[in-house]
């Protein structure tokens, strides 16, 4: 029986494999954050004079690609990227997610923007028929924690500040939970369309290309 990080371990590897196709000289790899994230990061290292530098999610994955001897490029720098790689908190068969367990929605949601492709990495255990047992993450502007929460609570959720935490951006997150959700891309209209959201750890609008999931059977690969 593999550990839940042996299995990390396994679909970093696996993503690694995946991606190989798309780099060149010119290629810039979108990176996200989170513990699977950086499995990859490490498996990614050994292809570094293959492709010409990473684009980032977080502050935390910047430093460990460039300790790596990774380029990191500022994203404004980036037009585009044949693919961006990371895990989630939970992921449905739609492959619409609920990601910012870390912390890094708002960038992980940027950077996937500017990429072709969001490939998924997780294990089994984020693999969900429901989105929402996992509390849903929102970056929220300071001044409007109050109102936010109470919106959530109006909308049926509970809102609790993560303590102690602040995003690279500067603002706190409320963890929303208490929703099961059949229609993940209509609550994330309605919770990015709360004044002082910045980010809503759904993304379901916007699902990723593919998802790489290691099961203790193996890897199986998910599309919508
Ligand atoms: C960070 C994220 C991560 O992708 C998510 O929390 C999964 O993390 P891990 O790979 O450590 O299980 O969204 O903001």
């Amino acid at each position: 029986m593999l550990s839940q990080n042996e299995l990390k371990q396994q679909v970093a590897q696996a993503a690694v494999e995946y991606i190989l196709p798309f780099l060149g000289s010119g290629v810039v790899v979108g990176v996200g954050t989170g513990s699977t994230a950086d499995l990859f990061i490490d498996y990614l290292g050994n292809h570094k004079d293959r492709f010409l530098a990473a684009a980032a999610s977080s502050e935390r994955s910047a430093q460990r690609l460039s300790g790596l001897g990774i380029r990191v490029l500022d994203l404004n720098e980036v037009q585009s990227m044949p693919v961006y790689v990371d895990g989630a908190d939970e992921i449905n068969h739609r492959l619409q997610m609920i990601k910012g367990g870390g912390g890094a929605l708002t960038r992980e949601k940027i950077v996937a923007s500017v990429a072709e492709r969001f490939v998924c990495i997780a294990d089994e255990s984020k693999v969900v028929d429901r989105l929402g047992k996992f509390a849903i993450p929102l970056e929220v502007l300071p001044m409007a924690l109050g109102s936010v929460s109470r919106k959530m609570q109006a909308l049926g959720g509970q809102a609790v500040l993560r303590e102690g935490f602040i995003t690279d951006n500067g603002n706190p997150i409320l963890d929303v939970a208490g929703f099961s959700l059949d229609d993940a891309t209509e609550m994330e209209a309605i919770m990015n369309n709360v004044p002082g959201v910045v980010t809503c750890g759904l993304f379901a609008i916007s699902p990723a290309s593919v998802a790489l999931i290691a099961t203790q059977q193996g890897i199986k690969t998910m599309t919508a």
